[in-house]
């Protein structure tokens, strides 16, 4: 059914402004001042968007739903990630495929887009995990760009798990996706550190607070500066996902400096969670990696969003069951990762426009423009442009309400920000015209979701080598 959205504020990440929205066939076909709804043919639904802010849809540009990864799987599943993003805005995610080092990476790939196509119902694309270099992984990578994928991921640690690859791999692999202009997104942590600090960690007992002394913010400082040099050296851009720390934020100041183009993301834990978490009881519940850090970084990580230097927020999302973090009260071995899609949007408009630190804009360039443009998918998302896909979360900026572990759709039974007070909150999410959540009622059809064949890499626009 075609939709008429009247009387709401339209807002992108360049302006605010009082205009109807007409979508036909999934696409936008008309933003204007007014619609006049007698000239509309019978069967378009008019939606009263009165006091509501009208956003291109929210794309939540790291999840990793239905994560197979030691020796378990996540609690949210496709299925499950597509009905919790749809409730927090999210009509988009990037989520990531497995480097199955067996296969060719195609492989994994077309596995993974398909196993999510048979089940989301909100759209997707993916970033491609690269875990190790070889001579056939340029070729490969060709293919995967082929398939519509312009972005890899690595891991500077997980040495012990076979994710890192070393020095001179790693020059090859970036100087190949340099070549391709494919974008390197990298989980930045010094493995060596980590290493060092274990070994000298002796035999304390490794309790969860041990995580965040374990896996410092030198580590990631450490690693961004490494990795930042070898971009710098190869002329190329790279970007760093889940930045946590005011050091890493730092050293990604001092590169840029040196005319290095590095790019990164921060998730709403490192900006509004801290490391005194991991005293309690129930600290299992709270770890990711890298770990929490202090409120001191939490201020840092809102002054690099609020000022430019940080230009997406995205969640991270790995979720676990109760049962499954409390298995292990052993930093070491505890399932690392904490819900995050649902909550985004009102964290950052709780803690970011309501208290003055970003505007209502730059909200929006952060969770939605911005994720589009870095990762080659606008604007068929994040806008509101004619002709595009017509994604579209409606937010009532008035609501207030309480954060709890049942306000929350994940199936991990709980959320780390539960008993948070915010205000904000997505009333309607349609992603191609079609309506998933109206209010506390989900529409979404799994499988109804499609893969978005990605583009260049924004920065890459920008890019002269
Ligand atoms: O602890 C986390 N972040 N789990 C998800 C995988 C990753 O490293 O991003
Ligand atoms: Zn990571
Ligand atoms: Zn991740």
């Amino acid at each position: 059914m075609d939709l008429c959205i009247k009387n709401g504020t339209i807002v992108t990440s360049e302006h605010t402004q009082r205009s109807d929205v007409l979508i036909s066939g999934g696409k936008i076909s008309q933003v204007s001042e007014t619609i006049d709804p007698s000239l509309l043919d019978d069967q378009v639904r008019i939606i009263d968007a009165s006091g509501l802010l009208v956003f291109p849809g929210l794309i939540d540009a790291h999840t990793h739903y239905h994560l197979v990864s030691r020796g378990t799987v996540t609690a949210d599943s496709f299925q499950e990630g597509s009905r919790l993003a749809a409730f927090g805005g999210v009509s988009t995610v990037i989520d990531f495929a497995d480097h199955d080092k067996t296969r060719p990476l195609i492989d994994s790939l077309t596995d993974r887009s398909a196993a999510m196509a048979a089940e989301m119902a909100i759209d997707f694309t993916l970033h491609q995990g690269v875990y190790g270099m070889s001579e056939q992984i340029p070729e490969q990578l060709k293919a995967v760009r082929e398939a519509g994928v312009h972005t890899i991921k690595i891991f500077t640690t997980y040495r012990n798990v076979g994710y890192l690859i070393e020095t001179d791999g790693l020059r090859a692999l970036f100087t190949a996706c340099r070549d391709l202009e494919l974008m390197v997104t990298v989980h930045a942590e010094d493995d060596e550190l980590i290493e060092e600090l274990l070994l000298k960690h002796g035999d304390q007992p490794f309790t969860p607070a041990a995580h965040a002394l374990l896996r410092p913010a030198e580590a990631e400082e450490r690693a961004i500066r490494y990795i930042g040099g070898l971009a710098g050296e190869l002329g190329m851009p790279v970007y760093i996902v889940h930045l946590s720390s005011e050091a890493g934020l730092k050293a990604i100041g001092e590169l840029r400096v040196k005319g290095v183009q590095i790019s990164t993301e921060t998730t709403p834990h490192y900006l509004q969670l801290t490391k005194e978490l991991l005293d309690r009881e129930d600290a299992p519940l709270y770890i990711m990696t890298p770990p929490l850090r202090s409120a001191q970084d939490n201020r840092a990580l809102w002054k690099g969003v609020s000022q430019g230097a940080i230009s997406i927020i995205a969640t991270d999302h790995c979720t676990f069951t109760h049962e499954q973090k409390l298995s292990s009260h052993d930093c070491r071995t505890i399932y690392p990762g904490i819900p995050g899609t649902e909550e985004m949007l009102p964290l950052i408009h709780t803690f970011g426009v309501e208290k003055g630190l970003i505007s209502m804009e730059k909200l929006v360039a952060l969770l939605s423009v911005n994720p589009a443009k870095m990762f080659g998918i606008y604007p068929q998302k994040g806008s509101l442009i004619k002709g595009t896909d017509a994604d579209i979360t409606l937010f009532d900026p008035s609501i207030r309400w309480t954060i709890t572990n049942a306000s929350q759709h994940t199936a991990a039974g709980y959320t780390p920000y539960d008993g948070t007070e915010v205000k904000g909150k997505a009333v309607m999410t349609i992603r191609r015209g079609e309506i998933l959540t109206e209010g506390d009622t989900y529409h979404g059809v799994p499988g109804s979701g499609r893969f978005v064949r990605a583009g260049r890499p924004g920065i890459y626009h920008r890019h002269t080598r």
